[in-house]
């Protein structure tokens, strides 16, 4: 039974990768880093001698290097496929539109969209064939709102929890056993914010609850997880006031967070 995590070198899918090792799964792993995946899967294996973790180094802002690791995935679980995918590696870019760097944008939306969007389609016509498995991406609280100072990473993040949302739904009227969920943390404690140019001040879940709460939400069919007791009040708090204010309002708590970039 394997299941394959992108993103797994640090982080939510670094915790995981840990949490579907003890929930009894062989891994695959992905990231650009092998050093720091290679870390991933001597933690496992320390715990776990008896899994089988294997490495698949890809950068999934190429989408030959996502077609890639789809081929070699499935080709490594055979016959019985993938059981569960959690399409996680994202990246953000911090900065008022009309300055941030536009090619680190577009691997932003690579990233965060289209490998999601072909490893979701990929692995998921396999799935339903097969008549099971689990499909977990990882949106964002951001995936509810527009984020100025934040426009593409909330942008795409919009993307990942409305087309996963659209799936699940599919499914769901097809009678498929397939189950799909997005999982939409609120602020995280990982490198994430950091890398992205964001400073967070405030209390922030640990990836350990995210990425637990997302992979049992997943496996119980739950169409949006929303980590933690606070985020799921915030996102209702913000449909609520409506769209221009949730926006305004966002301007003005996010213009607050320049980090050294
Ligand atoms: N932390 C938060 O506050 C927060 C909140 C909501 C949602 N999220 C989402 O949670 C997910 C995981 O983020 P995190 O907080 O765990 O961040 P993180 O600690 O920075 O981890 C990001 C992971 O993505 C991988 N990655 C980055 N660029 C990649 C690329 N081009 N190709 C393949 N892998 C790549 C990184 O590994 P390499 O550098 O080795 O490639 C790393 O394993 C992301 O989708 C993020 O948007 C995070």
């Amino acid at each position: 039974m394997y299941a394959l995590v992108t993103g797994a070198s640090a982080g939510i899918g670094m915790e995981m990768a840990k949490y579907l090792g003890t929930l009894g799964y062989d891994l695959i792993l992905s990231a650009r880093s092998e050093n720091r995946l290679e870390q991933t899967r001597r933690v496992i294996l320390g715990r776990y001698p008896d899994r089988s973790v294997h490495l698949m180094p890809a950068d999934l802002s190429r989408r030959e290097e996502c077609f890639r690791l789809y081929r070699d995935a499935s080709a490594l679980a055979g016959d019985d496929g993938i059981s569960f995918v959690a399409n996680n590696a994202g990246m953000g870019v911090y900065g008022l539109f009309l300055e941030t760097d536009l090619e680190k944008e577009l691997d932003l939306i690579d990233l965060n969209v289209t490998s999601v969007h072909i490893l979701s389609k990929l692995f998921l016509r396999d799935m339903v064939k097969k008549g099971r498995g689990v499909l977990l991406n990882v949106g964002s609280c951001a995936g509810f709102m527009a984020g100025p100072t934040f426009s593409s990473y909330y942008a795409s993040k919009n993307y990942v929890v409305r087309l996963t949302e659209a799936i699940h739904e599919e499914l769901r009227r097809a009678g498929s056993p397939v189950k799909v969920s997005c999982l939409c943390p609120g602020p995280t404690d990982t490198a994430f914010n950091r890398n992205s140019g964001v400073a967070v001040s405030g209390k922030q879940i640990s990836a350990v609850q995210a990425a637990k709460e997302g992979v049992d939400g997943a496996l119980r069919g739950k169409m949006i997880v929303i980590p933690g007791r606070k985020m799921p009040i915030i996102v209702t708090a913000s449909r609520l006031m409506g769209e221009h204010l949730s926006t305004r309002i966002n301007y003005l708590l996010q213009v607050k967070k320049a980090g050294p970039s």
